[in-house]
């Protein structure tokens, strides 16, 4: 097993994370360096990660250095304390398989394997926040937009919406959601789907955690869109240029929270 691992500079290091979890959806290890320096690894064997220059690519000017070293046991315990359980209050659990399930009202097991999205990155934890302040699906119909692993999709059929479906362009992403549906035995449709290309089916509420990037696209697509959108996956200094994008089809921002670079939208047409 290779621990791959990226140095970059810390002023520009969120967007460079937000570049590399296109190349390592499953997510990156965090590790604070200096005070000028941020560290993201991503351990797996050498067919399984990514490639030398596209990492060069992502990191840009922000590059410090590349480094390689085999791990050895204690790959199996790092790679566990990394993926830690998400714990919304009493309301919801989000862990992976090995974790032993808490005492809240809705309790999700989520299976890191190739596609993104345990619950612990901070855009997933502010879209379910915002999911959660929507109360009980009632039978409304959702679609989660870009569902990597299915995380928001399976929570949303465990809060009552109904249908749930959910779309990536990712095989990967359609695989871990069927199978994470299958393991919850909740009830998602999943389909591949390309945001840029594919109009979404028609539903009361959208979840998108997607970069501002592909948000700002989506908007401008002539499909119909849901009366409620709930946007994640947006760096703060972006998140205006992604409201601006949806009030030209409609949409006013009703609620917006920020959780460190990141932010989340709320909004209704
Ligand atoms: C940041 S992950 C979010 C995963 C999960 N929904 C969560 O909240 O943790 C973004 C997902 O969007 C998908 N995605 C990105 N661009 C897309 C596009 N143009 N069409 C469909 N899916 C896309 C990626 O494959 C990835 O699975």
């Amino acid at each position: 097993m290779i621990r791959l691992a990226v140095r970059v500079r810390r002023a520009e290091a969120e967007l460079v994370l937000a570049e590399l979890l296109e190349l390592a959806p499953a997510g990156l290890e965090e590790v604070e360096v200096d005070a000028e320096t941020v560290e993201y690894a991503v351990y797996g064997a050498p067919g399984e990660l990514p490639q030398l220059p596209d990492l060069r690519a992502a990191a840009g000017s922000a590059l410090v250095e590349v480094a390689t070293r085999e791990v050895g046991e204690d790959w199996a315990r790092r790679w566990r304390e990394f993926h830690r359980p998400l714990q919304i209050a009493e309301r919801l659990t989000v862990r992976p398989p090995w974790e032993p399930a808490r005492d809240t009202a809705l309790d999700v097991v989520i299976d890191p394997g190739q596609a993104f999205g345990t619950g612990a990155h901070p855009t997933t934890r502010l879209c379910l926040e915002l999911m959660l302040d929507l109360g009980a699906g009632a039978g409304r119909s959702l679609v989660d937009v870009g569902c990597g692993s299915g995380v928001l999709a399976i929570v949303a059929a465990g809060l009552g919406f109904a249908p749930v479906v959910a779309l990536d362009y990712e095989a990967a992403a359609v695989r871990a959601t069927a199978e994470n549906a299958r393991l919850n035995g909740a009830s998602v449709a999943v389909r591949r789907w390309d945001l840029r290309a594919d109009p979404a089916p028609e539903a009361d509420v959208a979840v998108a955690n997607v970069l501002a990037g592909p948000l700002v696209a989506w908007a401008a697509t002539p499909g119909p869109l849901a009366p409620t959108l709930i946007l994640s996956g947006i760096l703060s200094a972006e998140a205006d240029r992604v409201t601006s994008a949806f009030a030209r089809r409609g949409y006013a921002e009703t609620e917006r929270r920020e959780l460190a670079e990141w932010s989340a939208l709320a909004l209704v047409r």
